[in-house]
């Protein structure tokens, strides 16, 4: 740090005001190893003259550089990348929770601590084995409900502890309904979801869960259930979750979907058949995992860096677009305003189930990993491997942890017991003739007649390509704009002359939207959703026609939605 001052020109003395927040006393002692981590994608410019002053760059002052700040002084720094990590919130400036923009009365926002340790992933000397939730035996039940009674004790007897279970909810609520806003970034909510680091975050918010469950037991093989969702045998809420009397259960669930009813990861409570829901899962199972992703990002989520607006829905990967956000909406509580516990981010830490379902969102990830692709699985950009996070470990203390140390889940310390995956085989059937797209189109409006279109009705639309036939092209939806505060499902399809729009499990299925009541920082968001066509012309046997037919099938709320656009384009190169 030393040479890198020396090195360069201190300027006048009418510094301009740092932008973190006023109530963070310390920034820079707290997030200096973090600046040591990202400093390396940027340089010093040491010929700035006075002209460059309004160019300091925040993350520059955040390398050991308060001092001079407090000596009224200024050095010039040149940013060379666009871009850097995302930091950690600054827990000293949280604020109220939103759902839309509406200001919620609850207070999520963590204890605050002065001192900040670098976390440093313990030896493992035995791997804790997460079991699937319908398959756990007495003793696993009683340790897990012991746990959970546990942390709800420390509730009342100190609320402020963070490994109180109201304090490991908020966790969740605070990164995700805009009471953190990014360093440096006043008004720019950290947003967890819809990007690249969705499961890095879920990996490391459960991982401290479940070693502050296995210190309070006095047990370090405790391990979390997973909620085996993706087997028929798991397509309920698990049992142990249902008992009234149980630090397992919560109140704030939709009733009607109460085992043994069965969760539609598809949101059509139109289909009723038992063996087309199951079919229904287990191919939008095979879609995300395998038949949709044609990159990293498209599975783990799009890139989200330092200073970036908060991502939205369609920016999520597909796991995260699909199983996961469909279970978080079915079991939702629809007596509630925002479908609150489980289908709002703020509140879903309040549910126990909700941790078993993220231990199987996690288990996703790793089951993706082993899954041969012809795209590389390593995203190796540095602002994503050094993203970091803040939670308070098992010991009370606040610690720091960074994306790229949560990759082997065995150096964690966890590992999945071993289950059969039905979805591998769950391919939809390919057609055997192509569409007659002549017949198909009559009568079909194209999107300048129908766009923008406020999705009230089933809406047939008809979309150029840009290659004849198979081709690996992107269906887009453009400037889709939604109601924030609301639950929102629709579905597309392409080239279907079946008409069934409950059976998802068909070639002609391409994707849907699904969203909960959320935050972005606006009553509204707009945003782009992409759909890879590629696998679906091989599987639909398109012909070589110049057009498609897209079939947009709203279910849940469609009157909320307005979508600005319809466009098939190239796929981007890899
Ligand atoms: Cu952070 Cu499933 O939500």
């Amino acid at each position: 740090m030393a040479s890198l001052q020396s090195s360069c020109t201190v300027l006048g003395t009418t510094a301009p005001k740092p932008r973190i927040p006023p109530t963070s006393a310390k920034p820079s002692r707290h997030l200096l190893p973090n600046a040591r981590r990202s400093h390396h994608r940027f340089h010093v410019s040491c010929s700035g003259g006075p002209g460059e002053e309004g160019k300091v760059d925040r993350r520059n002052m955040l390398l050991g550089l308060g001092g001079m700040y407090g000596a009224a002084n200024l050095v010039s720094y040149t940013k060379v990348a666009g871009a850097a990590p995302l930091l950690p919130p600054e827990f000293k400036s949280c604020g109220v929770a939103y759902v839309g923009d509406d200001p919620l009365d609850v207070n999520c926002c963590p204890p605050t601590s002065d001192v900040i340790k670098d976390y440093k992933l313990p030896p493992v000397h035995r791997l804790r084995v997460r079991r699937a939730a319908h398959r756990l035996n007495q003793a696993n039940v009683a340790k897990y409900k012991r746990a959970v009674k546990m942390m709800r004790d420390l509730d009342v007897s100190d609320p402020t502890d963070p490994r109180g279970f109201s304090q490991q909810a908020n966790i969740h609520c605070a990164y995700c309904n805009g009471a953190h806003d990014q360093v440096g970034h006043e008004g720019l909510d950290i947003q967890v979801h819809f990007s690249w680091l969705f499961f890095p975050f879920h990996r490391w918010y459960l991982y401290f869960y479940e070693r502050i469950m296995a210190d309070l037991l006095k047990d370090p093989t405790f391990a979390l259930p997973f909620w085996n969702w993706d087997h028929p045998k798991g397509m309920q809420l698990p049992g142990i979750f249902d008992e009234e009397d149980s630090p397992l259960y919560d109140p704030n669930r939709n009733q009607d979907r109460r085992p043994p009813a069965i969760l539609n990861l598809a949101l059509n409570s139109t289909i009723i058949d038992p063996a087309q829901i199951i079919s229904n899962n287990l191919s939008l199972m095979y879609g995300e995992m395998i038949g949709t992703p044609a990159s990293a990002t498209d599975f783990m989520g799009k890139a989200y860096r330092d200073g970036d607006a908060p991502p939205t829905y369609p920016d999520g990967g597909t796991s995260e677009k699909g199983s996961h956000t469909g279970v978080h909406a079915w079991f939702g509580d629809p007596r509630n305003e925002y479908s609150e516990d489980i289908g709002n981010f703020y509140s879903a830490g309040r549910d126990p189930a909700f941790y078993s379902h993220h231990a199987n969102v996690d288990r996703m990830w790793t089951i993706w990993n082993d899954i041969p692709a012809d795209y590389p699985k390593a995203i190796t950009d540095p602002d994503y491997l050094d993203a970091s996070f803040m939670f308070y470990d098992e010991t009370k203390q606040l610690v720091r942890v960074k994306v790229a140390d949560c990759f082997n889940h065995k150096k964690m310390g966890y590992d999945y017991e071993s289950v059969d995956i039905p979805w591998v085989r769950s391919k939809p059937p390919k057609k055997a003739a192509a569409a007659n797209i002549q017949d198909l189109s009559k009568g079909v409006k194209t999107a300048e007649k129908l766009f923008p279109l406020k999705l009230k009705k089933i809406t047939r639309v008809l979309v150029p390509k840009p290659t004849v036939g198979k081709a690996n092209e992107v269906l887009v939806l453009e400037n889709i704009v939604t109601d924030n505060r609301k639950l929102i499902k629709f579905d597309v399809f392409v080239n279907d002359e079946d008409d069934k729009p409950e059976e998802v499990d068909r070639a002609e299925y391409a994707g849907g939207f699904t969203q909960l009541p959320h935050r972005v920082k606006a009553k509204n968001s707009k945003s782009d959703l992409r759909l890879n066509l590629k696998n679906l012309y091989e599987n639909i046997n398109i012909a070589d026609d110049d057009s498609v037919v897209v079939t947009i099938v709203p279910l849940i709320n469609g009157e909320a939605v307005t979508i600005g656009g319809i466009k098939i384009v190239e796929a981007p190169s890899a």
